[in-house]
């Protein structure tokens, strides 16, 4: 029997092309698992009217961990207009596969390693080593949110606080209000969360980035809570900053930091402009991991301009399944995948378009699997 069952979820569009890629180094590198194919994506919408169907995420209950392509996703309107004829009309709703995903196994930690690979073209700057940890279930994001506000919401606000009143003009029609909800717990899991990792990689910083000047109390909640998490870790430091500032820190010196821990709307940020400095969608993998199931997946969608030509960048996919090896326990594996790419890119020779190169997928796939299985560089 194979070591570990792994759930494959391709998806749409080019999340096809990089996982048939991904499969190539997960072979080169002889990682011993039964694959179970796993639907997602938009033609299950189209003809079922759920992109994320009841018998996907038994399947995925079933495994430990899965790997995850891109899928289609569209607007609500052009959503229920590509609906087959006779699920037309009956009130379905198109929910993020994904966002459902992280709720349904509560896969509460978004991990975003940046590296800048030595000699990439598209490196912001050489020297680059960031893990972004973002919070992934609740903040800004915990979709608690009022249009038209009631007006039971506009007094009860009103008479906690004084903020409040300065609104008493608009009417609840002109108004749309977000709770931004961050409870210790969750903001406790993060920031552990990226001290254990810290700690198990040997980081010597974490930086909290919030705004806990402005936002006194959810912010301030987050800073309180990382100040007393650090006090386990004693050969970390923990480095406090506000979100605006760190934006532009991160552009003048992003070698100087190391692991970044944040609440929700501020980790996408983050993770978003530390992925560009680093390479950009190409490269950009991320991890959503929970205490027991956790579900690799590159950032970037389903690049339907691109489909079918086998041209897309690889590397964030093979990259996001080298996070799946090392969080399975396959760190000697998942090393020699992570030195094949670093070999790949120094070289030079084989690059997908978006790196200036013309090789293909498939290519650049088979260059590093060639170099992955040998063991290749330390
Ligand atoms: P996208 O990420 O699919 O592509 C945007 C552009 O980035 C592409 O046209 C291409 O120029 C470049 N790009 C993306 N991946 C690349 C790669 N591996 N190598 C080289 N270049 C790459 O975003 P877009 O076009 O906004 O969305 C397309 C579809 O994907 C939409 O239906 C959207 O809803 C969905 N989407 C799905 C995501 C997911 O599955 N996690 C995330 C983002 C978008
Ligand atoms: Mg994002």
């Amino acid at each position: 029997m194979p070591k570990h069952k792994v759930a494959w979820m391709p998806g749409d569009g080019i999340g096809i092309e990089v996982m048939n890629a991904a499969r190539i180094v997960l072979d080169a590198v002889g990682f011993d698992a039964e694959y179970v194919p796993a639907e997602i994506g938009w033609e299950l919408w189209r003809t079922e009217g759920d992109p994320l169907p009841a018998r996907t995420l038994k399947t995925l209950r079933g495994t430990d961990a899965a790997l995850f392509g891109a899928i289609t996703s569209m607007p609500k309107e052009e959503a229920e207009a590509a609906l087959v004829p006779e699920l037309q009309g009956k009130g379905l709703v198109y929910r993020s596969p994904i966002v459902r995903l992280r709720q349904e196994f509560n896969l509460r930690t978004n991990r975003r390693p940046c590296y800048a690979f030595p000699g990439n073209p598209l490196n912001v700057k050489e020297g680059i080593d960031l893990v972004v940890f973002r919070e992934n279930t609740e903040g800004l994001y915990a979709g608690v949110e009022f249009h038209p506000v009631p007006d039971e919401v506009r007094d009860v606000l009103k008479e906690q606080s004084p903020a409040m009143r300065r609104f008493d003009a608009v009417s609840s029609e002109d108004m749309a209000i977000s709770c931004r909800i961050i409870t210790r717990q969750g903001g406790e899991n993060i920031i552990r969360d990226a001290f254990e990792y810290a700690k198990a990689y040997g980081y010597k910083t974490v930086t909290v980035v919030e705004k806990p000047n402005v936002l006194r109390e959810t912010s301030g909640l987050m800073v309180r809570t990382a100040r007393k998490v650090a006090e386990d870790y004693p050969g970390i430091d923990l480095w406090e900053t506000n979100i605006d500032a760190m934006a532009m820190w991160l552009i003048k010196n992003p070698q100087d930091y190391g692991v970044i821990a944040c609440s929700n709307l501020f980790g996408d940020v983050m993770s978003d402009l530390c992925a560009q400095l680093v390479g950009g969608l190409g490269f950009a993998c991320s991890g959503n991991i929970g205490d027991d199931y956790a579900v690799f997946e590159p950032t970037h969608g389903s690049a339907p301009k691109y489909f079918g030509q086998n041209k897309c960048n690889p590397m964030a996919m093979i990259l996001s399944a080298r996070m799946m090896l090392d969080w399975l326990g396959e760190k000697d594996k998942a090393e020699r995948v992570k030195n094949a790419v670093a070999e790949v890119i120094a070289e030079g020779r084989i690059r997908t378009y978006d790196m200036g190169g013309s090789n293909s997928t498939t290519e650049v796939a088979e260059a590093v699997a060639a170099r992955a299985r040998t063991g290749a560089m330390a």
